[in-house]
């Protein structure tokens, strides 16, 4: 395959679009540095003194690691200062990020998960960052608000994410089609190595996690016990699997076929819709998977269709091959 750079790839399918007047590219192009140089760190970071926690908790309240702060200080430091962005929010920090004062800004948002599958990261299993990009709603020059922030998934200009996996990969899209680009270390280059990625309309995987069964409401009981049963009506025998690390089980499910579920759970009582996070998780996944021709929903509703109340807010997600997520809402709503 020629050597595709992502930008390369960008400007050739963008030629026509308002995106191509260079902002998004340099937006695009800080995202890529700032992926390179957590890959460096999440590489050696057996070596580097940069395992386990910082002692702090963030604003989910869960324990923050130290590759996390890493990863969103880099994010925080590249993208603050890329001359495109009228806002940022992170997983990591409870409000927006403001834009330095002495730094020229733009009409995008910038929303993201630093460093998703957090809880893998000591033991050497694939993490990523994901990231979602709205423009502003509001007049440029006019403060942002959080109308510019809560915007609807379907609202996104972009979503994507950076797996640091076997190797480490780019999968984003503007709308075209979603595009997989595979880091060449000898070269410091993402080069083009998964064109127009499909997942396929039903898949033989479904990742949950089970040992939460016992938390699940009845209907999302029967529609695990469906992927379960060798005789259910696909004719397919479903396969388990499940890393613990969205971005990781989600890569893998849009390449081979098959479904993601994280259920509402009666665990936390004060996480009632699950543990994923609307605006940096499901919302870039969601726009991902169905550019790819698949689909995503709250079980029932289309992720992108949700408006947003608040930044943090969680939400149940059902994401993956058509047939397989539109079996689980079928289910679901026989109850
Ligand atoms: P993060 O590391 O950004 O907090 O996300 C972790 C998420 C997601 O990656 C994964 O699918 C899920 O947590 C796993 O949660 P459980 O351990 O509850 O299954
Ligand atoms: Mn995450
Ligand atoms: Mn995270």
């Amino acid at each position: 395959m020629p050597q595709i750079t992502v930008i390369e790839h960008l400007l050739y399918h963008q030629k026509e679009s308002p995106m191509a007047t260079g902002r998004f590219t340099r937006l695009l192009s800080e995202m890529i540095l700032s992926g390179k140089i957590i890959n460096q760190e999440v590489n050696k970071a057996g070596l580097a003194e940069i395992l386990g926690m910082t002692g702090e908790t963030n604003v989910q309240g869960e324990k923050v690691r130290k590759l996390d702060e890493f990863a969103n200080r880099v994010l925080v430091h590249r993208l603050q200062r890329a001359g495109v962005l009228c806002a940022l929010a992170s997983e990591e920090n409870a409000d927006l990020i403001p834009i330095p004062a002495d730094c020229p800004q733009g009409d995008y948002i910038l929303i993201f998960d630093p460093l998703d599958g957090s809880s893998n990261i000591d033991a050497n299993v694939s993490i990523g960052t994901i990231f979602s990009i709205f423009r502003r709603v509001s007049p440029c020059g006019e403060p942002v608000s959080m109308a510019d922030i809560l915007q609807r998934g379907i609202q996104q200009v972009a979503a994507g994410y950076i797996i640091y996996g076997s190797s480490t990969m780019l999968v984003y899209t503007t709308g075209n089609g979603v595009h997989g680009f595979t880091l060449d270390p000898s070269i410091g280059e993402f080069l083009l190595s998964h064109p127009d990625i499909q997942i396929p309309e039903r898949g033989k995987i479904y990742s949950a996690n089970e040992g939460y069964r016992h938390y699940w409401d009845q209907p999302t009981c029967k529609a695990l016990d469906y992927f379960k049963d060798p005789n259910n009506d696909s004719g397919r025998v479903y396969r388990s699997r499940y890393i613990g690390s969205l971005v990781a089980d989600f890569h893998r499910n849009l390449l081979y076929g098959g479904i993601f579920l994280y259920p509402a759970d009666s665990k936390d009582p004060n996480h009632p819709h699950g543990k994923l996070r609307l605006m940096c998780e499901a919302n870039p996944l969601a726009l991902i998977v169905e550019q790819a021709g698949g689909m995503a929903t709250d079980g029932i509703n289309r992720i992108l269709d949700i408006q947003p109340d608040e930044l943090h807010q969680r939400v149940p997600l059902v994401i993956g091959s058509k047939q397989d997520v539109l079996k689980v809402r079928e289910l679901l709503q026989a109850g």
